[in-house]
Order: structure tokens, then sequence, then C-alpha cells
């Protein structure tokens, strides 16, 4: 597949597959999403480069567990998981900063280092950029191999010609919506060989008040992430948006099992988007929604599995049952 080589150095190699179709994609998206009934903006759209800083941020908080429980279980997962997979491409779907890879780098003897080579995809280059140089301080003797590109619809540019472990953590499966979301593990499971396996992070159903502190921190961080979606347009779209006046709004919607989080009006306004020729109009109190944060069953992860030809190999939980990580293989 084409792609523009941005950068190599001893051992970082990063390819991006963004720069031709990424302004234009996020021109039809606006424009599809600022026009529809309910108005929305797609969640890949708040990881720029300060986007990326605020979500590394939340990773952090107090009441945002994720991180954390995803975290605690790969501490004792990962020698499991490496113990069976020992050689070949650990690549890394919306990698973002580098702390879990290095929970799996850990469980490796140093000597078997360079049976590996480590392949994080993301769609900002600026914190493939920095991960890629801090994981090489610690990790000398790794291969990096990084691709810039949105791994929904480039999953074909990541090499297969080593045997995969690719993980997908920190329940960025939740971003999507059903549909969405059973399309992506059919195209993972395609791309899969017999040898490849998936690490896929899923957070769990649990009491809604734990889950909707998670995104409503009394930092107001989380705030910050959502209105930084609108500062993303008023640079990539020349649009106008004043994000002082919405809201951040969260919570949980129980008939579908999702956190769902909006931008909120605090006033009837008209907001200009010129590049797109387009104004949008606004009811007090309407909102952009701007993501799906689905929560999951241990159910609904046998049956989408399934339902893409894959099986579980292996299943890791913490001790609440909030968090779990399936190991993933073709159905054979
Ligand atoms: C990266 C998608 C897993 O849904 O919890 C955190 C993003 N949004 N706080 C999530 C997010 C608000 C996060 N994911």
């Amino acid at each position: 597949m084409e792609s523009d080589l941005i950068i190599k150095q001893n051992r970082i190699e990063i390819h991006s597959h963004l720069e031709k179709t990424y302004s234009s994609n996020i021109a039809l998206d606006a424009l599809r999403g600022l026009t529809a009934k309910q108005k929305y903006i797609p969640s890949k759209y708040f990881y720029d480069s300060r986007g990326s800083k605020l979500f590394d941020r939340i990773c952090c908080l107090p009441e945002y567990y994720p991180t954390r429980t995803e975290m605690s279980i790969l501490e004792y997962a990962a020698g499991k998981i490496m113990k069976s997979f020992d050689k070949g491409d650990i690549v890394e779907l919306g990698s973002g900063a580098n702390h879990k890879i290095r929970l799996l780098l850990e469980a490796l003897h140093e000597s078997r280092l360079p049976d590996y080579r480590y392949v994080p995809v993301d769609v900002s280059e600026s914190a493939l950029m920095s991960a890629s140089e801090e994981l090489l301080e610690i990790y000398p003797d790794l291969e990096i191999y990084g691709i810039v590109a949105d791994f929904t619809c480039h999953m074909n540019a990541i090499p297969a010609d080593r045997p995969r472990l690719i993980i997908f953590l920190g329940s960025t499966i939740g971003n999507f919506n059903e549909s969405d979301r059973q399309e992506f593990l059919r195209l993972l499971a395609r791309c899969m060989k017999p040898e490849d396996r998936a690490l896929i992070g899923f957070d769990m159903i649990k009491p809604r008040e734990t889950l909707e502190a998670a995104y409503n921190d009394s930092q107001g961080v989380t705030s910050a992430f959502n209105k930084n979606v609108l500062n993303v347009l008023n640079r990539e779209l020349n649009a106008e948006f004043d994000p002082a006046r919405f809201a951040h709004v969260a919570y949980y919607n129980e008939a579908r099992g999702r956190v769902e989080m909006h931008l909120q009006a605090k006033q009837d306004m008209e907001v200009n988007v010129n590049d797109l020729e387009l104004t949008v109009e606004f009811n007090k109190d309407e909102t952009i929604h701007t993501e799906i944060c689905s929560k999951f069953s241990r159910e609904d992860i046998l049956k989408m599995s399934a339902d893409a030809g894959l099986e579980i190999k292996q299943w890791f939980f913490d001790s609440k049952g909030w968090f779990s990580l399936a190991e993933l293989v073709l159905i054979d």
C-alpha cells in the first residue's frame, strides 16, 4: 500500500497513510454529523496533539478506573500472553502513550527482544513519535515500525509478514456503535492468519455511579477533552465554535449499555463552519453527540467474538470484574 515515509532513524520507522485523506474525511464527517437530526462528531477527532495529552491526563484521574484496572490485569497476564507468542509483531491499534506495551515487553527476557517488532498504529503523528522515542530509550534494541493511520479504514496497511499479536486496549472498541463494532471485528478476523491473535480490552457493565463519575471528573479534564473537539473543527475546517458556550454532559444510557458524551448548547446560536460553507443552528440545550463508550457483559463479548469468527483463547479479569482482556484467535 502507498504511504509516505515520515521518518527513519536507527530503529524507528514511521509511515503515514493519513495525510492525503484526513482533511477531506473530517470535512465529510463534520458535514454529515453537523447536519444530522441528532448532531454528532466521530470521537476519533478528539485526538489531536492537545486532545491526546488531555486523554493521557484522564488516564491518571482518580475517578477514571479503566486505565488503572486494565494495567493491573496486564501486569499479571503479560507473562501468560507472551509465553505463547514467541516472536513476531506486536501491533497496537490506537497506541497513544506507550505504557501498556511496556508491560508486555517487561514480561520478556531481554534476550528475546530482538525477536519482536513493535508496530504502533495511531491517528496522532505527534503521539506516535514521542511514544516511539520514549520507548526506544528504555528498549534500545527494539525495532519500531509506526503507522500513522485510521485503523478503521487502513487495516491492510499493517504489515502481515510475521506472526502478529494485535492489541486493541483501553476499551477503545467501546467507541464503535454496534454495527461498526461488528464490522471492525469481522475485518480484523479477515486479516488474521491462524497463527495471529488479538488482545482486546473491554470495559464491563458496572454500577451507574462508578461509570458516571469516570466521565465527569472533579478536575474538569474530561470536560476540556470533550470541548477540544470544537477546537479541532475550528482549526481544521475554519469553524467558529466558542467552546465556552457548550457544556460537557456525560451519562450512562443503561438501555443501550453505554456512556454517552455530548456537548450541550448553553444558548440558541448559529455557528459558521467556513470551509463547509455551512451555518449550524443550535437551540438552547441541543447537543452534539461526541462519544459512545459501550460497556460489556461477558455474554456480549462471547457473542460478538463468535459472530466475527473468533474464539477466546485466554480471558483475564480484575478481582472486581470491572474490566477484561480477551485473547482472541480464529475459530478453526
Ligand atoms: C479511549 C475510548 C476508551 O471511552 O473511556 C475517556 C475515551 N472519553 N474519557 C473511554 C474517554 C472520555 C475512552 N476510550
